[in-house]
């Protein structure tokens, strides 16, 4: 028998076990074109070449773009068999080229948002949890809306991705808000449900550096449950700055942060920041993921980092 290394888990981590539901991380964002589905093709390429199963679902309904941030034509098989009742999520799966890495090409031949119920979304996140796959990571459109919002909720990990312009900082905000709300509006009535927007609407009408505490509005409002407020706290989304270009854009993240605490009571976690590299939209024109023709590059270690911190954030071990 080949004994194994001490260590080997750790230089190719272990499959999760079939028995495992899949992990499920939702990649959104306030603002479009901030690079998510850069993101979620890239965690999902860092995860596959680290040896995990993982599925890629694009279920941006604004316009779907997966296969091109893969490097592939769109497929006929797609999201839409699933939503006209033929098919479901499990045979709507195509492979990549890569090894452990396949995809549910989402509807990109529409010209308008398709407006689903959330029945549609929920059904597919019960489908989704069928899954044989270590990962799933599901690339949402922009914005708030109801569906996103449901898909960022189910998840296990919550990643939104911010570039440093002032624009998409502040829908990232307007994100969380929304994210909030909707979390708190669980097992709250209505009434305390528009009392909460309430207060945020005057909240954003003050100045910005009047201290506002979500946590403190709950507590003497007693029609929103501290369970649904614990349950908001106790996995905090996960935001990645993208497009890093100087040192400030480095340390936004941090001061993200500190925002979400002093007026949300919200640890947000920051996972980093992502360089911003020319190589990514010219390999989106040569259909070649740049973390595949450039695979040791700062950019892939960043994603190599962030998704080692992910899979098992007590494993600090240098990674590349
Ligand atoms: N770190 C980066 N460096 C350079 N270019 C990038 C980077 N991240 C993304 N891009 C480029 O920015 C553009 C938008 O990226 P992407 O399509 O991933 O954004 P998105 O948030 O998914 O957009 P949408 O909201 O429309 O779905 C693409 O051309 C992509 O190649
Ligand atoms: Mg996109």
């Amino acid at each position: 028998m080949i004994k194994q290394p001490e260590d080997a888990k750790n230089v190719i981590p272990m499959r999760r076990g079939l028995n495992l539901r899949p992990q499920v991380w939702t990649v959104a964002s306030g603002k479009g074109g901030v690079g998510k589905t850069f993101i979620t093709s890239s965690f999902g390429i860092t995860l596959a070449k680290l040896g995990h199963s993982v599925l890629l679902l694009d279920l941006d309904f604004t316009g779907a773009n997966l296969h091109t941030a893969l490097g592939l034509k769109p497929s006929h098989l797609s999201i839409r068999q699933f939503f006209e009742g033929e098919k479901k999520i499990s045979e709507c799966i195509v492979p990549t080229q890569i090894p452990h890495l396949s995809y549910v090409q989402g509807i990109w031949d529409s010209w308008s948002p398709i407006a689903l119920a959330s029945e549609q979304i929920y059904k597919i996140v019960e489908e989704v949890h069928q899954l044989k796959y270590d990962y799933v990571i599901i690339d949402v459109g922009p914005g708030a809306t109801l569906e996103n919002l449901i898909l960022f909720q189910m998840a296990d990990e919550k990643v939104l991705i911010t570039t440093p312009e002032p624009t998409s900082i502040e829908k990232s905000y307007r994100f969380i808000e929304y994210y909030l709300c909707t979390t708190l509006k669980e097992g709250s009535d209505t009434e305390a449900y528009s009392h909460l927007i309430q207060n945020l609407r005057e909240y954003r009408q003050r100045l910005l550096n009047e201290p506002f505490s979500i946590k403190e509005f709950v507590k003497r409002n007693e029609g929103i449950s501290q369970r649904a407020y614990a349950k908001l706290v106790e996995k905090p989304p996960r935001l990645v700055v993208n497009g890093v270009r100087t040192q400030t854009a480095k340390t936004l993240g941090h001061s993200m942060r500190s925002v979400c605490h002093k007026f949300y009571d919200l640890d947000i976690h920051y996972l980093g920041g992502i360089d911003f590299d020319n190589a990514v939209w010219q390999s989106a024109k040569s259909r070649e993921p740049v973390l595949l023709s450039q695979p040791f590059t700062p950019l892939a270690g960043q994603f190599l980092s962030m998704c080692k911190h992910l899979i098992d954030p007590t494993d600090l071990r240098a990674v590349v």
